[in-house]
């Protein structure tokens, strides 16, 4: 496993994958795709266009017509920068809710696999290792237990000036698992032969020992 050419990081919210996800890129010449960002653009053009994200149809028709780039952790929605606007406890219950939907998710999956083409790149999301590359060569399924996970969106949150509270994340952690879990097309499940790693009690750089084995025996 010394040198692949995609690698999927699966997992719940706030265990860390993004983290995880740049840092590999930076260490090992990868490019980075987030996938919940695409959800979150989507998002966030329904609700300026005064779509409701239930209704599939249109939530599909506007997407389609979306011009969506990542660029290094910036992200370009018709080429504005929308980054700070969609990192939101709000941007996330929007993504969320477009995520739900089958076709939506296939345009996500066409962006995401062009984006990918000749490219050596890390990707994370929920169905990264499942649906979207599952023929990637390492696959990591990255955890965290709900409490821990609550605490790092928690104290993330306060670092940005939001005012929040710990109980009511900690309920929106638990609702977007069930929510993830349960979807009927491409839910979160651990990939077949992913890795998985449980980053509760454990640093950026401890996750970053463990995975760092699998990319350079
Ligand atoms: O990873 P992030 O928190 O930005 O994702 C926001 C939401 O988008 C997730 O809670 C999930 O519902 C959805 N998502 C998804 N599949 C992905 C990435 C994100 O369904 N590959």
């Amino acid at each position: 496993m010394l040198n692949p050419q995609i690698i999927t990081i699966d997992g719940p919210a706030g265990a860390g994958k993004s983290t995880l996800a740049k840092e590999i890129a930076k260490r090992f010449g990868y490019t980075h795709l987030d996938s919940g960002a695409l959800y979150r653009a989507i998002g966030y053009a329904a609700r300026e266009a005064g779509i409701d994200p239930a209704d599939e149809e249109k939530v599909v028709k506007l997407a389609k017509t979306l011009k969506i780039e990542l660029k290094e952790d910036r992200v370009l929605l018709n080429g504005k920068d929308i980054t700070g606007k969609i990192r939101t406890p709000e941007g996330g219950t929007l993504a969320s809710r477009v995520a739900q939907h089958r076709e939506v998710r296939e345009v996500v999956v066409k962006i995401l696999r062009e984006l990918a083409k000749g490219k050596r790149v890390v990707i994370d999301g929920r169905d990264a290792g499942t649906y979207i590359f599952p023929r990637a060569q390492l696959k990591i399924y990255l955890t965290a237990s709900p409490e821990e996970r609550a605490k790092r969106r928690y104290e993330e949150l306060i670092k940005k000036g939001y005012r929040v509270n710990y109980r009511e994340i900690l309920k929106e952690v638990i609702e977007r698992d069930r929510k993830d879990a349960s979807r009927e097309f491409a839910p979160l499940t651990v990939p077949e032969g992913a890795v998985v790693i449980d980053s509760t009690g454990k640093s950026l750089e401890e996750v970053l020992k463990e995975v760092e084995k699998l990319i350079d025996p």
